[in-house]
């Protein structure tokens, strides 16, 4: 059985943190809420432990994990020396929604950890409830999502319990997670430039006020089985560069909405499509097909927002008839014209995307759990946190994107 535990943020003293401390200790698997969403952790050096990991969530194990830390000083044990741009992004992104990939000190995690890489993705994480129990454990932190593979990130321990009851130790259950949306996670070149191989909780922007450089890795749009390429094929479209459509034509895409509608539009004429970079992707969890719904989804995209209404509307009305529930994902500002229209989730203000962000994964569970088949999302501009939302709509819809 997974013992399910209530713990208060602010009162830092509970039993239930060496519970679940001494359990992780022991080779023990438990979920815990960070500010971005619920990890699953385990002993970083405990290949045993780490395997109980994969297994709980069916996670490839090519796959490999986020450490976190709850004291600076946990870091010297873990990853080689570091230069002063990694420096200056702990100093100020630390605690927070930031990954970062090192070069890991040999033999200081278990491999099962970095998937035998020669680096090890290390975070900070800001939540109390995290940063208690880590420290309680006295161990590095071995965490992915606590989620089944596949399904959305949990940003609650009723989430986590609904993919993993029965199947880990236990649950810190802290109420909601923060940002909703996993972290950045970013790599290193030289002294100036950071790579993003994940957009998350800390944005582009944030990062550019430390660091001269910060791009977008081409590698890290994801492909895969999300798309229907067969096994062996790496797709990679470069964020904002010119990309090559079957035939050789050459579309500028800017945005990663853009980017998904040619790749879906390319892949619909079966033609293989070619990429400017055959190499693996930096981040290998970048290849799977993640957060996706059990229905099918669509992004919908114009400059009209009534234009975008009236073709949702279209579709709503076409699955209706062909007997299908349907879900709809808008912006507050557009409620109004969906009025009447059956399962509409209000994501919250296009203003504030932090809201929108807080509230994705558990809009597409819940479609999930009313056994929604169609589902229908507006689109929100790539500015601050927009663009690790845009990120996560397209990979949930599968990057099928229309522009009306
Ligand atoms: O916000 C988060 O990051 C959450 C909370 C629990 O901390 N964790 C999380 O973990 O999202 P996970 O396992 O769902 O995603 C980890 C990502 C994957 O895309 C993985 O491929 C990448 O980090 N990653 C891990 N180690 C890496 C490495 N050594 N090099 C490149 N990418 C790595
Ligand atoms: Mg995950």
């Amino acid at each position: 059985v997974t013992q399910l535990w209530k713990v208060d943020a602010n009162k830092l003293d509970e039993e239930h943190y060496d519970e679940a401390a001494r359990l992780l200790r022991e080779g023990g698997i438990v979920a815990f809420p960070t500010e971005t969403v619920y990890g699953l952790g385990a002993d970083a050096r405990n290949t045993n432990a780490v395997g109980r990991i994969f297994a709980a969530k069916g996670r490839p194990s090519d796959n490999p994990l986020i450490v976190h830390i709850a004291d600076i000083n946990q870091l010297d044990a873990l990853i080689m020396p570091y230069g002063p741009l990694a420096h200056k992004l702990m100093e100020r992104f630390w605690p927070g929604p930031l990954t970062i990939v090192l070069p890991v000190k040999p033999g200081a995690v278990s491999p099962r950890v970095t998937a035998g890489l020669d680096t090890v993705a290390v975070r900070m994480p800001a939540h109390p409830v995290a940063r208690q129990l880590i420290a309680a454990s006295r161990c590095p932190i071995a965490a992915p999502s606590a989620n089944r593979s596949g399904r959305p990130s949990p940003t609650t321990a009723r989430h986590v319990m609904d993919d993993l009851n029965g199947r880990i130790d236990a649950v810190l259950d802290g109420g909601a997670a923060g940002v909703g949306l996993e972290s950045t996670v970013i790599q290193l070149e030289g002294d100036d430039t950071v790579r993003i191989l994940r957009p998350g909780g800390v944005t582009a922007e944030e990062l550019r006020q430390v660091a001269a450089k910060v791009e977008y890795d081409s590698t890290a749009i994801p492909s895969g089985g999300a798309i229907g390429a067969t096994d062996g094929d790496t797709i990679t479209v470069p964020d904002g560069d010119p990309i090559i459509a079957p035939g050789g034509s050459q579309i500028a895409a800017h945005s990663e909405a853009a980017n998904a509608a040619v790749l879906s539009s390319a892949l619909q004429s079966g033609a293989p499509v070619q990429s400017d970079a055959g190499q693996a992707p930096r981040s290998p969890g970048m290849k799977y097909a993640h957060y996706a719904p059990r229905g099918t989804m669509e992004l919908v995209q114009g400059p009209n927002a009534v234009d975008v209404a009236g073709y949702i509307q279209r579709a709503v009305r076409q699955a209706h008839s062909r007997g299908e529930r349907t879900g709809v994902l808008v912006f507050a500002e557009h409620a109004a014209l969906y009025e009447g229209e059956e399962h509409i989730v209000v994501l919250g203000s296009l203003l504030r995307l932090e809201e929108a962000a807080q509230g994705l994964y558990a809009a597409l569970r819940d479609f999930d759990d009313r056994d929604v088949q169609s589902i229908w999302a507006e689109t929100c501009p790539e500015t601050g946190i927009g663009h690790a939302l845009m990120n996560r709509l397209s990979k949930a819809a599968g990057h099928r994107v229309v522009n009306v």
